[in-house]
């Protein structure tokens, strides 16, 4: 293994309803990078910045039920458009490997098939507060709506969670037509029991924007090796 810094400004996103997993498999796919040389950025939405961590509070506070959705709509943006001056584009200009929890997915699924807000209104809004950057891969980890809100919801439910659960079955739809619509960038990935075995398909999409040595495989079982090889 070699520990000569390797830049490759890479930009992949984490997409997924409650409860899905998505920090910890950013948190595998980082670890595995770093050893790999790889300079890799961790960020999650909203937050990842001192404004944007304040918006988060605001979004997520079940105090502020009341909200307007153009109103919800334009804080995830305005998080979103602090990230990306802040700290996305610049680690991308310096040849990083950004991994964000959530981006502009999440905003069509919740924001608009959710909530209801029109769809090119919601698509719009994303060009702007994404300052028009697309992710190069989206990893969209899939899990049954119920097992994911329960587990999400262990530690007390946030505005969003708290939300009910045919909501959070329009986010699940949502995404499934955002991926369906964008199969060229967008790659589902089906949890599986054990955390490992789900980075295992997780590095599976997105091994192709690394070299060889990043993406050599882990000794994995014939029985994950098959799901990832059925995997689209
Ligand atoms: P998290 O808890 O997964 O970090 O996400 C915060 C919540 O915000 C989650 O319920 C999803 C929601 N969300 C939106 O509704 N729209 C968005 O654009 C983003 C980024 C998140």
């Amino acid at each position: 293994m070699s520990f000569e810094k390797k830049e490759k400004p890479l930009f992949i996103s984490f997409e997924g309803g409650e409860g899905v997993g998505k920090s910890t498999q950013i948190r595998l796919l980082a670890d595995r990078l770093t050893q790999a040389g790889y300079e890799v950025y961790c960020l999650r939405e909203p937050g990842g910045t001192s404004v944007g961590e304040q918006i988060r509070s605001i979004l997520l506070d079940c105090a502020n039920a009341n909200m307007a959705p153009i109103a919800e709509l334009l804080l995830y943006e305005a998080a979103r458009a602090q990230l990306v001056t802040e700290v996305i584009k610049p680690a991308l200009a310096a040849g990083k490997v950004v991994l964000v929890d959530r981006f502009t997915d999440s905003t069509l699924a919740y924001q608009a098939f959710a909530r209801g807000l029109d769809k090119e209104l919601v698509n719009t809004s994303n060009i702007i507060g994404s300052c028009a950057l697309v992710p190069t891969r989206t990893v969209l980890l899939d899990k049954d709506v119920d097992e994911g809100l329960k587990k999400a919801i262990e530690g007390g439910a946030d505005r969003m969670e708290a939300e009910g659960r045919e909501f959070h079955e329009r986010v699940h739809e949502g995404f499934e037509y955002l991926a369906h619509r964008h199969d060229q960038r967008i790659v589902t990935v089906a949890c599986q029991e054990r955390k490992e075995d789900t980075h295992e398909l997780v590095f599976a999409a997105v091994a192709d924007l690394f070299n060889e040595q990043a993406a050599r495989p882990y000794e994995i079982s014939s029985e994950l090796l098959q799901k990832i090889k059925e995997q689209k």
